[in-house]
């Protein structure tokens, strides 16, 4: 019993003075797995040895170094986050060797360039894939649609040009698309209106759609209508035609940004979701008169509905009251509050 007692302190002592140690020594003690060592090794070589990666030291844990993280059981690396820095490459082909990964960030990289990497396919364990304002080019290729489990797909703020393939409608899981502010053209494909977010199983309570900011021409498809959107945001584009399609009654939307197209429908008939809490129109060609059901929203805080060329008496009620002259004005014929009185 003593004797066992007057060795805890030296025990201690010794323990102390392993962990204390650097971790190489203690071989037993680090998590990062081989494979995975090698991958991020590679991967730092091609980034040309940033300054933002310093923290990847050889034959240290890589379960420790910054921009990664190693899942606590598998001690796989499932995260992959670049943020912020100067460094300047392509991204790196290597990134499809780390398999366990289900997030991949490259992010606010002005000089990181160049086109995404098929061996990112490889990658059947991802989930969020962010690869947004940076400097990619060339089109959207269409091999992200094998990327099975794909819930969150940010591709914003680039140079992305050509069309949106249709293939990103095999996205089955996805729930949020942020293509804005890219030169993207053509047509936003009829296949969209697969996207379907089975409230269910998701994280997520809805579908998310960012196309605004690019060149994209034609109409809206209709099945876009089938998909259970809560956020739709297709401003400053070239879009022709009836958008109504977009407005579900029944639906949970939140958010429809039309302004800055060429849209021509007849606003007078449309039904708005319950829901809706921002309504932007403006800058295009909707005629018609704003409907009188709009001062049952109860959760309306922004309408912009200015620039077109609607007529009639603005409804009066509800949240009406909130919005200012700038949210109706240039149009052909509407008036009342906050417009002048009608004759
Ligand atoms: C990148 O940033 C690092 C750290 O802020 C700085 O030391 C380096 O000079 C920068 N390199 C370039 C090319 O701007
Ligand atoms: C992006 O790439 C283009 C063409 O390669 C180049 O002209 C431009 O300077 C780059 N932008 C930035 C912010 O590095
Ligand atoms: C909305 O629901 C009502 C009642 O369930 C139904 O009659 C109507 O067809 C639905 N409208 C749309 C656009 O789904
Ligand atoms: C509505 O849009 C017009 C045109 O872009 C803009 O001038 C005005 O300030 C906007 N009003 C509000 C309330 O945002």
């Amino acid at each position: 019993m003593g004797s066992l007692v007057s060795l805890s302190p030296l025990l201690l002592c010794v323990l102390f003075l392993l962990s204390s140690l650097p971790s190489p020594i203690l071989s037993a003690s680090v998590r990062c797995n081989p494979e995975d060592y090698k991958t991020l090794m590679r991967i730092k070589k091609s980034l040309n040895n940033p300054y933002h990666l310093a923290s990847w030291i050889p034959n240290t844990d890589c379960c420790n170094w910054y921009c990664v993280e190693c899942d606590d059981n598998t001690n796989r690396i499932t995260q992959f986050t670049i943020f912020q820095s100067n460094l300047s490459g392509q991204i790196p082909a290597a990134v499809g060797d780390l398999p366990y990964l289900d997030t991949v960030v490259f992010r606010k990289l002005p000089n990181l360039y160049g086109s995404i990497p098929s061996s990112i396919t490889k990658l059947q364990n991802l989930k969020m894939l962010r690869l947004s304002w940076n400097n990619l080019s060339g089109p959207i290729p269409g091999f992200l649609g094998q990327l099975k489990n794909l819930e969150y797909l940010d591709l914003a703020f680039n140079r992305f040009s050509g069309q949106i393939p249709a293939s990103l409608a095999d996205l089955s899981k996805l729930a949020a698309l942020h293509l804005d502010r890219n030169r993207l053209t053509g047509a936003i494909p009829d296949s969209f209106g697969r996207f379907k977010v089975d409230t269910q199983k998701s994280l997520y309570s809805g579908f998310y759609l960012y196309l605004s900011h690019n060149q994209l021409s034609g109409v809206i498809p209709k099945s876009l209508g089938e998909v259970n959107l809560i956020t739709v945001d297709v401003s400053r584009n070239k879009l022709v035609g009836d958008a109504s399609v977009l407005f579900n009654p029944n639906g949970t939307t939140q958010t429809i940004d039309l302004s800055r197209n060429q849209f021509d429908f007849d606003l007078s008939g449309v039904k708005f979701p319950k829901t809706l809490i921002d309504l932007e129109l403006s800058h295009n060609i909707i005629r018609g008169s704003i409907p009188e059901e709009i001062t049952g929203l109860e959760l309306l805080q922004g309408l912009n509905v200015s620039y077109n060329r609607l007529c009639g008496q603005i409804p009066v009620g509800g949240n009406m009251n909130r919005f200012g002259y700038d949210s109706f004005f240039h149009n052909r014929c509407l008036c009342g509050q906050p417009l002048p009185n009608c004759k």
